[in-house]
């Protein structure tokens, strides 16, 4: 069945291997019978800092605050164009994917600025104006799926479970779970390729292949299991009930299948 796959990415160089990753998504994927969305945030010379340029019609001119002034422009269709244009994407989008090299342990800033300006009060969060009542597992983006591809410069074995990086996806938490599931999507575990500065042509081959193989499960692979505020985990919707994970602290504790998550 044709579904609509937003590709959002942030590499401007053509020969890196994010971009080599995107062109080989995006030939898959329309190769699949599928329709394929872009956001090439370079080329776009996408704003990447959230600031008052951003609300050309203010709720309230003393005194700036970025939550208020989102759902006011939201609500009131005064949000700048750009950020309208990625919305309706986003709004289209059956499954959305993120091609990034991992900078500092996270986006790039021009990703992160996408979210930031992207993601409105109304819609991303505080949905409904319902306070946190939709959130982690529930909101404005349910039952869209989404996947981090992401190329780093380091070796798999610095961030296996007890690598000195830290594991991966620990490391992406923010983003998977903070700002994709809080959204509502479902999120894929991650497609990481390591030691992509020095990567030799073989190598790219056999990750593009590896590429195209979760590209295929897209729709069908099983998503982090990552708990859902709305299911009984939480039931002031804040922490975890106690018979919830005994004994597990941190990240690991808001994953059904902790080991299969690292
Ligand atoms: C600003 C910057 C920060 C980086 N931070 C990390 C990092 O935190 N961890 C890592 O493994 N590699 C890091 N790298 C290396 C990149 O991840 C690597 O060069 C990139 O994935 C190569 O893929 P590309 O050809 O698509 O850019 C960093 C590179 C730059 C330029």
């Amino acid at each position: 069945m044709q579904k609509n796959i937003l590709l959002v990415h942030a590499q401007p160089e053509s020969t890196s291997l994010t971009r080599t990753l995107v062109e080989t998504a995006k030939t898959h994927l329309a190769a699949s019978g599928h329709r394929v969305l872009e956001s090439d945030l370079y080329a776009m010379q996408w704003k990447a800092v959230y600031d008052a340029d951003d609300f050309p019609t203010r709720r309230n001119d003393e005194r700036l605050s970025f939550i208020e002034e989102s759902g006011y422009a939201f609500s009131t269709g005064t949000q700048t164009s750009d950020v309208q244009q990625e919305q309706a994407k986003l709004l289209e989008a059956d499954a959305v994917l993120f091609f990034f090299p991992l900078w500092w342990f996270g986006f790039p800033a021009i990703l992160k600025g996408w979210v930031d300006r992207v993601f409105a009060y109304g819609l991303a969060y505080g949905f409904r104006d319902a306070g946190n009542e939709y959130r982690y597992g529930d909101g404005g983006f349910a039952g869209k799926r989404a996947m981090l591809a992401v190329t780093l410069g380091g070796p798999s074995y610095d961030y296996g479970s007890r690598g000195i990086n830290g594991a991966l996806e620990e490391i992406l938490f923010p983003i998977t779970h903070g700002t994709l599931f809080f959204t509502g999507m479902e999120v894929l575990p991650t497609f990481a390729i390591y030691g992509a500065a020095h990567i030799t042509s073989e190598e790219v081959a056999s990750a593009q292949l590896a590429l195209k193989k979760r590209l295929d499960g897209l729709f069908t692979d099983i998503p982090i299991t990552f708990r859902r505020q709305n299911d009984g985990d939480y039931p002031d919707r804040h922490q975890l009930a106690a018979h919830v994970a005994p004994g597990v602290a941190g990240i690991l504790a808001h994953v059904h299948d902790a080991e299969g998550f690292l």
